[in-house]
């Protein structure tokens, strides 16, 4: 998996978290790209939604724990994410599972995880860094 060491956050779990996350990503477009494995998609779609819903909660409990000032923002952050992926279902029972309504949820999906850990996620690591130094 192509994880990039500088989205690592230096807290093990989500860090953990988020590499299974992109890992999950890259697994759908690699099924997504096989006609033999297309079965697969939907159970994995399901997964992942479960996965960033357990995800998000452990960072929501971590902000609530260290008294986060900027947990509201990150929480809406959060709550759009979960929301298109609702959207995205309703789209999906609509037009189908096609290769194309795949490829771009795949494409949003992981630019959105990235662009998410590198500066929400980021900038709460840099205040878990703050509060649990010498700690
Ligand atoms: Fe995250
Ligand atoms: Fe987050």
């Amino acid at each position: 998996m192509s994880w990039d060491p500088s989205l690592n956050t230096g807290i093990e779990e989500v860090d953990n978290q988020h590499m299974k996350l992109l890992e999950t990503i890259e697994r759908l477009a690699e099924v997504n790209s096989r006609e033999d494995e297309r079965d697969a998609l939907e159970s994995i779609l399901v997964f992942l939604e479960g996965y960033v819903i357990n995800h998000f909660a452990t960072e929501e409990e971590l902000h609530k724990v260290y008294d986060y000032p900027k947990r509201d923002l990150h929480k809406h952050l959060h709550d759009d994410l979960i929301k298109d992926m609702e959207d995205l279902k309703v789209r999906i029972d609509e037009e189908g599972l096609s290769p194309e309504v795949m490829k771009e949820t795949n494409e949003f999906l992981m630019s959105w995880i990235i662009n998410h850990i590198s500066n929400s996620d980021m900038d709460f690591a840099g205040y878990y860094r703050s509060v649990t130094v010498g700690a």
